[in-house]
């Protein structure tokens, strides 16, 4: 292991609880509503991506204008929540992470679907912990296709087969394994199937285990 490459929203920080709230007042202002367990269908994937997916559950169809204007409400009303963020809201343990693995000569990218990340490291003050930064602007395809990760290895200079990817979404994880990287969960194993590791959080997690993969 050379490189670690981390997803953002619910990782580093726990957006992913204002993505969906942002997308289910979408959802009930359009008539409907959908549940967290399909919220997890949505995690990793990009705005429009998403939105398509939401409409699908709620059968409801728009002209190309309207989901645009949808989508541009949503992302407003998530960024009401993103402008209050203070790095009081970094997970536990995610920092001190972070430390160890530059102390231990491991380069850290962020492989992001989200456009606001550049936004939210600002917010959260920790755009210096990492030594590339890939966000949506970046990419063309969403996970689980593995071009956010594999932009990251490359902008890091190393093969797949040398990095780490930490993902809290089930698209995330298997976009790790497309691009040839093992994948830690983040989050509950009865989620993360997939993932060659998972723990609930960074303060559970050491280097040893990392270099055991
Ligand atoms: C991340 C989140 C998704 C979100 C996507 C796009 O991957 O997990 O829930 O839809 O980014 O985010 P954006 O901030 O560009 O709307
Ligand atoms: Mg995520």
């Amino acid at each position: 292991m050379k490189a670690c490459l981390f997803d953002l929203d619910g990782v580093i920080v726990d957006t992913a609880v204002y993505h969906f709230k942002a997308w289910r007042r979408l959802a009930n202002e359009l008539g409907f509503d959908f549940t967290e367990h399909q919220n997890e269908q949505l995690k990793g994937i990009s705005r429009m991506e998403s939105l398509e997916r939401i409409l699908s559950w709620g059968d409801v169809s728009l002209s190309p204008e309207e989901k645009e204007t949808w989508a541009a409400r949503k992302n407003e009303w998530y960024l009401a929540y993103v402008r209050q963020m203070t790095p009081a809201e970094v997970l536990p343990g995610v920092k001190d992470f972070l430390t160890t693995l530059h102390k231990n000569g491991i380069k850290i990218a962020l492989g992001s679907a989200s456009k606001n990340a550049p936004l939210i490291l600002e917010r959260i003050e920790m755009a210096s912990y990492f030594d590339a930064v890939i966000d949506g602007t970046h990419t063309t395809r969403s996970k689980p296709d593995p071009e956010v990760f594999l932009l990251g290895a490359q902008a890091l200079g190393f093969p797949p087969s040398d990095c780490i990817v930490f993902e809290d979404a089930v698209a995330g994880i298997e976009a790790a394994h497309r691009g040839g990287m093992k994948a830690v969960g983040i989050g509950s194993p009865e989620v993360l199937t997939e993932a060659d590791l998972v723990v609930p959080g960074f303060t559970q997690l050491t280097l040893d285990q990392l270099f055991a993969l």
